[in-house]
């Protein structure tokens, strides 16, 4: 977290956290202070999200300052906005303290770049929690496919076997190099290379479980020259 997030946090009342929020930082918070884990609730329901929100609301309106600890950035993939909007319809002044994003900092802490001067241009964050095809997904696989930068796949763990097949249909190789990097930041945290025509086998092979950020690309290889036949540089 940044800073600004540790001094909200040295400042709270109340702190509502989630499942993936740092959680050490818990440990620091004065012993009167409220502390709400909203990672109890029921997963992924509107209902779940709708409680989050009026609990916000009734602390706030209750004269408490209130702390929302989400792991990463609040505003990728975080439903945080969800969370402003329903501040500001109940009145309710906020500040967003914007986070370190797992689609960049995972990757970072296992030693690969999400660009490399000469290797990508850019960089495409992607939830994977839709298979291509689905009729809900907003995602333009093949136009990924037809890209050359790096994919910075989340939630994707249980779609990889389409999405890698998505992918080398619309151009990509099967030998990109692909990294799968789960629990990162975590005494668990591990780092299983291979390549987008493997990747599904090696993530059934290493039981790869969420959370995880699945990069997609030259990086990889960047980072790990002997692990895909190429000399150090
Ligand atoms: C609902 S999204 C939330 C992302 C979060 N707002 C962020 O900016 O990092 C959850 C997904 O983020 C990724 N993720 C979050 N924390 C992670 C971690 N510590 N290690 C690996 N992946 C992580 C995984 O892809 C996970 O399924």
């Amino acid at each position: 977290v940044t800073v600004a997030a540790r001094r909200a946090l040295a400042q709270a009342d109340v702190v509502v956290t989630d499942r993936l929020a740092p959680r050490e930082l818990l440990d620091e918070l004065a012993a009167d202070v409220e502390l709400v884990d909203v990672a109890k609730l029921p997963r992924g329901r509107a209902a779940a999200q709708e409680a989050i929100n009026q609990l916000l609301v009734a602390r706030a309106r209750a004269g408490k300052r209130v702390v929302r600890l989400k792991g990463g950035d609040g505003f990728v993939f975080g439903r945080g906005y969800e969370e402003v909007m329903a501040c500001a319809d109940a009145g309710i002044p906020c500040t967003v303290v914007p986070g370190v994003t797992s689609a960049l900092s995972v990757p970072a802490l296992a030693g690969i770049p999400v660009t490399h001067r000469g290797v990508t241009h850019d960089f495409t964050v992607v939830s994977g929690h839709l298979p291509p095809g689905h009729p809900d997904s907003l995602v333009d696989w093949a136009g990924l496919g037809g890209s050359k930068g790096t994919l910075l796949l989340l939630m994707a763990v249980d779609n990889l076997p389409v999405i890698a097949e998505a992918l080398q249909q619309h151009g990509r190789s099967p030998g990109t190099p692909v990294a799968i990097i789960s629990d990162g930041s975590m005494p668990t945290e591990r780092t299983v290379l291979t390549t987008l025509g493997e990747s599904a086998a090696t993530a059934a092979d290493h039981d790869v479980r969420p959370p995880a950020v699945i990069v997609v690309g030259d990086v990889v290889s960047v980072a790990n020259p002997t692990a895909y036949g190429q000399a150090l540089v």
